[in-house]
């Protein structure tokens, strides 16, 4: 037997559900139920809790970020990107927004980069803080014209908002992207690719710091699947791990002794 969705229940049901399931099962195996059915019902509510703000969002700014799309494998000149099926997902603005509010750092001496934009929500609201440049790389041609389309409408709208003036938009792999000549860079990652290419990501990320032109480079992965390659890489540490049903990421940081 399985617990019923619980808002569908009078109080007496629930009781007499649980009266029922704890004659068959016992009380242990209840108790663990009613925990899991608690845990599965928070995580289904925030979800859905993220998808209207998301909603609201592009609905208050008439912007278009929110609705998912496949993204199959693309062929950039003859050279096709090895990707698993990914599809385009957006950052939850709430999670965006508390990473945003969380960096310490004084914002005008860094360049935030998401590689893997999508839609540009990450960058819209990456832009209302003031780094010295916002910069989204994204491979799918149709996401990067919405993409642009979204940064336009928005800052049109609320110029007096936006606090970083120079947003791009780039349509590239991100496997072959240089990471610009920057000494202080935030690399975005909310699980946008395999590690074929979060490989090379990270081996430009590695060349920039071994030559000294980058000091300091941040690396916000959310959903790190793939952190293993940050953990055993020796430019980086972890300094944050946030790992728990909600919500799931790593923040990484090049070594002190790189940053001189
Ligand atoms: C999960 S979405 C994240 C969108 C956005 N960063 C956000 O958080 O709202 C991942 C994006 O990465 C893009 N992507 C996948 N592989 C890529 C690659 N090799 N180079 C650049 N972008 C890629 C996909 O097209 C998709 O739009």
């Amino acid at each position: 037997m399985k617990f019923p969705i619980i808002s569908d229940l009078s109080q007496a049901d629930i009781y007499s559900k649980v009266t029922n399931y704890m004659h068959e099962h016992g009380f242990g195996a209840t108790l663990q139920r009613i925990v899991t059915c608690t845990r599965d019902r928070i995580i289904y509510r925030e979800s859905h809790r993220d998808k209207l703000r998301g909603m609201q969002f592009d609905n208050e700014f008439g912007l278009d970020t929110e609705s998912q799309i496949p993204v199959e494998e693309v062929d950039i000149d003859g050279d096709i990107v090895r990707q698993k099926r990914h599809y385009y997902a957006p950052t939850p603005i709430s999670l965006a927004k508390s990473i945003l509010e969380q960096l310490d750092l004084k914002m005008s001496d860094y360049v935030f980069i998401d590689l893997g934009s999508g839609k540009g929500r990450v960058l819209i609201l990456a832009a209302l803080y003031p780094f010295k440049q916002t910069i989204g790389v994204e491979l799918d041609k149709t996401l990067v014209e919405i993409a642009r389309d979204n940064i336009d409408r928005y800052t049109s709208i609320f110029s007096a908002k936006i606090k970083c003036k120079q947003i791009t938009v780039l349509c590239e792999n991100a496997a072959e992207f240089p990471i610009p000549d920057e000494k202080n860079l935030i690399v975005y990652l909310y699980n946008p690719f395999n590690d074929y290419v979060l490989r090379p990501v990270l081996a430009n990320m590695e060349r920039r710091l071994a030559n000294g032109r980058a000091v300091d480079i941040i690396v916000i992965y959310i959903n790190p699947e793939y952190r293993d390659l940050f953990d055993s890489a020796a430019s980086f540490e972890l300094v944050e791990l946030k790992d728990n049903e909600l919500v799931q990421y790593a923040v990484y940081r090049s070594r002190r002794s790189d940053r001189g």
